[in-house]
Formats: structure tokens, C-alpha cells, sequence
């Protein structure tokens, strides 16, 4: 069966993004990454791709006069390889409706947290663990889910939980987190490549 065509976005340090590329490295997956796509050239994650020999790009958003034009960069580089689907790996940039109206039901995202709780605008990163830290939430988790133009709210593929310990700091529980991201992110994939959302 012909494989499922990724494109990767990122902004940083790419560890789903790895968690991808080790998962595509099983000949049995039903998935291929085509090409990375960085908005800031400081990624660790460019580093990440081009060690697996996938081509990388830099598309930053501070050379673009504002978001549109920045999105038509995107979709420039997009265009030049085969993609089937979509995947924002800690991309740090909100897509507007035009762009993701653009990829109806092709673009996921992994988000730091058991949404609906801790997502929506400014819900990102490490202010997602602080805001779960501040709230005295025993839980917190991952989601693997759709991107539609309300932030955060297109349908969850797949949710881990994941405990909050007393001791923990942003980073101790953004850790935890994480490893759950890297197990759900490909599997969520291989849910979408074997049409079983
Ligand atoms: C991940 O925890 C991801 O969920 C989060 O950024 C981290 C990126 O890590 N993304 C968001 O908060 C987007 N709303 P990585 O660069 O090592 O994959």
C-alpha cells in the first residue's frame, strides 16, 4: 500500500518530530516524512532532519511582512513535494483559516495537555505546564488532534493522561509529558494512514 506523505513543521527542538522519523524507519509503517519545515533557522530539529537525510527548509516568519504572506512561503515550499497530511510538531505559529481551509481534515497537532483543558490561544509549551502546575491539576496529559481555525478544538485522534507529581517543576512535567507525545504522535499517524479515525 502506497505510504502516507508527511510534511513535519517545527519551530524547535523536534523530539516528536524525531519520534516520527524513528517510527518511519520501520518498513511496515504506513507513513513517510517528505520534508521539514522550520519557522525559526535555530531548530535543533533542522539538525534532527537532516541526520535522517529529509530535506529541511527554513521558513522564517520574521521575513515575511505578515501572516498571509508567510503562509503563502509555506504553502510555496509544500507544494514542491508530495503531501498527504500535515504534522505541527511544537510549530509555534497559529495557521489562520485561510491556510488550514486550505488542508481540510490534513493538518494535526500535538498539544501538551488532556484537551479540551489547557488548550486555546496562548495555551502553548511551557505556559501550558504552568497553567496545570497553578490549577493544582492532579493530571494533565497529550493530544494528538485535528487543526481546524479554533485553536485547539478540532477532534482529538489520541489523548493520553499523564500524573502531576507534588514535586513538579515546568520542566519535570513537561518531560513526563513528552514521552507520552512521542508514543501517541506515530500512532495517531498510523491511525489516520490506516483510515481508522
Ligand atoms: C511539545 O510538548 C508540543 O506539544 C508543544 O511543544 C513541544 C515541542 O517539543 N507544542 C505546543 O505547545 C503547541 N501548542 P519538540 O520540539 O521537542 O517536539
Amino acid at each position: 500500500m502506497a505510504k502516507l506523505n508527511l510534511a513535519v513543521l517545527i519551530s524547535g527542538s523536534g523530539s516528536n518530530l524525531q519520534a516520527l522519523i524513528d517510527a518511519c524507519k520501520d518498513p511496515d509503517y504506513p507513513a513517510q516524512i517528505n520534508l521539514v519545515i522550520s519557522n525559526r533557522p535555530d531548530s535543533y530539529g533542522l539538525e534532527r532532519a537532516k541526520k535522517a537525510g529529509i530535506p529541511a527548509f527554513v521558513v522564517d516568519h520574521k521575513d515575511y511582512a505578515g501572516r498571509g504572506a508567510f503562509e503563502t512561503a509555506l504553502q510555496a515550499t509544500l507544494s514542491e513535494y508530495p503531501v498527504d497530511l500535515i504534522c505541527l510538531a511544537g510549530f509555534m505559529r497559529i495557521l489562520t483559516a485561510d491556510f488550514i481551509n486550505q488542508w481540510p481534515n490534513k493538518i494535526i497537532n500535538t498539544h501538551p495537555a488532556k484537551l479540551p483543558d489547557f488548550g486555546g490561544e496562548g495555551m502553548y509549551g511551557e505556559h501550558v505546564h504552568q497553567a496545570v502546575l497553578d490549577s493544582n491539576a492532579e493530571m494533565s496529559g497529550a493530544s494528538i488532534h485535528y487543526v481546524i481555525p479554533e485553536v485547539d478544538q478540532g477532534k482529538v485522534i489520541k489523548q493520553e493522561t499523564v500524573p502531576v507529581l507534588p514535586d513538579d517543576t515546568v520542566e519535570t512535567l513537561a518531560a513526563r509529558v513528552l514521552e507520552q507525545e512521542h508514543i501517541i504522535y506515530p500512532e495517531a499517524v498510523r491511525m489516520i494512514a490506516e483510515k481508522r479515525t
